[in-house]
């Protein structure tokens, strides 16, 4: 499969192609991502909660996202790879944005950086498209707000609060963003500005009308029994069946059942005299 790059992503919204996402944070889950011909993998700041298990997205550090990003990209160099900028690595100044976004890219080998907000972050959104550094939007539920909000609650549903996230979106697009996550907002919306705006947009819990969707990896595998919402739906029972292998390995250990003869090794035998360099070794089966 070819890699992806930023111009098929844009290509997309012309060709009425429904573009793939999800996230991932590590080389193994990275590699089952890129096998299965995903378009874009994001180093969520999400991996909070996935990986360190916080309650929310805001310990989340630009070392850690560079991190899990040098992880993910060792795992699938062929997907559009996109780092979360995490909360006040750009908030603060234009200045700081522009560094973290390098930041991402150099150390965490991302070709694009997301964040959050819309006309609030436009001027940060303009100096990291003039350094070269292409980004993502990311408007609704925005996790990094989610104490202005008062919990993870699905947004734009007064037409006030609609009409703030279209005005949000047109301020993203003019200030260069190359596509737009739509999260935790009624599905027409979600449609109004997919067909209002000249880049793709991205949906989770946003419907169908958007030019794709991305799920956390995560939740689309059903790793975590605990978290069901709405817009989830889990492609696989990942957490009954990686649990069910686990207690299997338990007891197969305790009864002794584990490892078989075939799963262990013995004193090597040497077939001749001159075959003792470690290049000759027989290993028994
Ligand atoms: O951090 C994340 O994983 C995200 C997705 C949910 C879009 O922002």
């Amino acid at each position: 499969m070819k890699k992806v790059t930023i111009l098929d992503l844009v290509a997309a919204k012309n060709d009425s192609a429904t573009l793939t996402m999800t996230t991932a944070y590590d080389a193994t889950m990275a590699r089952i991502v890129d096998d299965a011909g995903i378009d874009c993998i994001l180093v969520g700041d999400s991996l909070g909660m996935v990986v360190a298990g916080h309650e929310n997205t805001l310990e989340v550090t630009v070392e850690q996202v560079a991190y899990h990003c040098r992880a993910v990209r060792r795992g699938a160099p062929r997907p559009f790879l996109i780092a979360d900028l995490p909360f006040m690595s750009y908030q603060t100044s234009v200045e700081e944005a522009v560094r973290n976004a390098g930041r991402l890219v150099q150390e965490g080998r991302a070709e694009a950086v997301k964040l959050e907000g819309g006309v609030a972050v436009a001027e940060q959104v303009a100096a990291i498209v003039a350094a070269g550094i292409p980004v993502c939007g990311h408007l609704g539920l925005t996790p990094q707000s989610v104490n202005a909000f008062g919990g993870f609650k699905v947004q734009g549903r007064s037409s006030a609060a609609a009409k703030q996230i279209l005005d949000d979106a047109q301020a993203l697009v003019d200030a260069g963003v190359f596509m737009i996550v739509l999260e935790g907002m009624p599905r027409e919306l979600a449609a109004e500005l997919t067909a209002e705006v000249t880049v793709p947009t991205i949906g989770i819990g946003a419907g169908l009308g958007c030019d794709g969707q991305v799920l956390v990896c995560t939740d689309l595998l059903g790793m975590n029994p605990d978290f069901k919402p709405r817009f989830v739906r889990r492609f696989i029972d990942g957490y009954g069946l990686l649990r069910g292998a686990m207690t299997e390995y338990v007891d197969a250990v305790k009864s002794r059942r584990f490892p078989a003869i075939e799963e262990s090794f013995s004193t090597p035998t040497l077939t001749k005299e001159s075959d003792s360099s470690p290049e000759h070794r027989v290993e028994e089966g």
